[in-house]
């Protein structure tokens, strides 16, 4: 018996007006394994990305979560975006439960959420504008986990932070992915940032309307965990992925 992808993902065509902006994308993704999704600015990431979270239901094709095609947002995927986007008139537990009310089994979680990010029990009953964006940025993962998803979508989940913070925020990704074994999909720009959490990396290349052009490219990364930074710079793949984003960005843009 072969088993099923916790996420399989076919789109056959996404336009906006008469512009393709995917085809013929095929991703799979397993438990407890992260992928990446990198490819220059404009290429459809985010599109992507808010398709598979059922944001998005205008295409043509199908996306499955373990085993069901999707009709619209799903307790199964909890999705992180560059901005917090915290409700500024709930309290910290409240935006981590919403839509449900923070009391009861439901705060108790949240507490256990805080804690499980790095955060106090306590910082459930602060103000959204009172948390650095570090921490906020943990609350949005808090809330992410809330409903117990077995996948997480992030769209440069870590991009508008500092440098420390960001390398912090990483190790929690690869912390809760492997705890919960959940599949984690991570839109991103950087290389390193791909080459230090992904199992996989996917370079999604922008629709060209050609027929056999291929929508994506699959690289594994194989290296084993706990992955060290420095490694990071003389590693084989990360010349070929500049290589390839290079190439793709002058295809734009010449
Ligand atoms: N609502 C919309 N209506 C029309 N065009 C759109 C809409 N949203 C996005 N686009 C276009 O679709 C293309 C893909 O956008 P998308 O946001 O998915 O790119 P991206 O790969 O996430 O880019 P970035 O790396 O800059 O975040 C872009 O050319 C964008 O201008
Ligand atoms: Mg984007």
């Amino acid at each position: 018996m072969t088993h099923a992808a916790l996420l399989d993902v076919d789109i056959r065509a996404k336009r906006y007006g008469d512009r393709a902006i995917l085809d013929g994308l095929r991703l799979t993704l397993a438990p407890g394994k992260i992928t990446a999704l990198l490819g220059p600015s404009g290429c459809g990431k985010s599109t992507l990305l808010r398709i598979v979270a059922g944001l998005d239901r205008d295409f043509t094709g199908t996306v499955s979560l373990d085993g069901v095609t999707q009709r619209g947002p799903s307790p199964l995927a909890g999705v992180i975006f560059q901005e917090p986007r915290l409700l500024p008139w709930l309290h910290v537990a409240e935006n981590i439960t919403f839509p449900e009310r923070a009391r009861g089994a439901a705060l108790v979680r949240a507490h256990a959420l805080l804690v499980e990010v790095g955060l106090r029990a306590d910082d459930g009953a602060r103000w959204p504008k009172h948390l650095s964006g570090g921490m906020a940025q943990r609350v949005a993962i808090a809330r992410g986990l809330f409903a117990q998803p077995r996948l997480l979508l992030l769209d440069e989940p870590f991009s508008a932070v500092d440098a420390m913070t960001r390398m912090r925020l990483q190790q929690l990704l690869l912390t809760i992915v492997e705890a919960h074994r959940m599949a984690a999909l991570v839109v991103t720009h950087d290389i390193d940032e791909a080459l230090y959490l992904a199992d996989r990396i996917v370079l999604l290349e922008p629709a060209s309307g050609e027929a056999g052009r291929p929508a994506s490219r699959e690289f594994d990364v194989e290296m084993h965990r706990p992955r060290r930074r420095e490694e990071l710079a003389g590693h084989p793949l990360r010349a070929i992925l500049l290589d390839r984003l290079e190439a793709s960005v002058a295809a734009v843009s010449p």
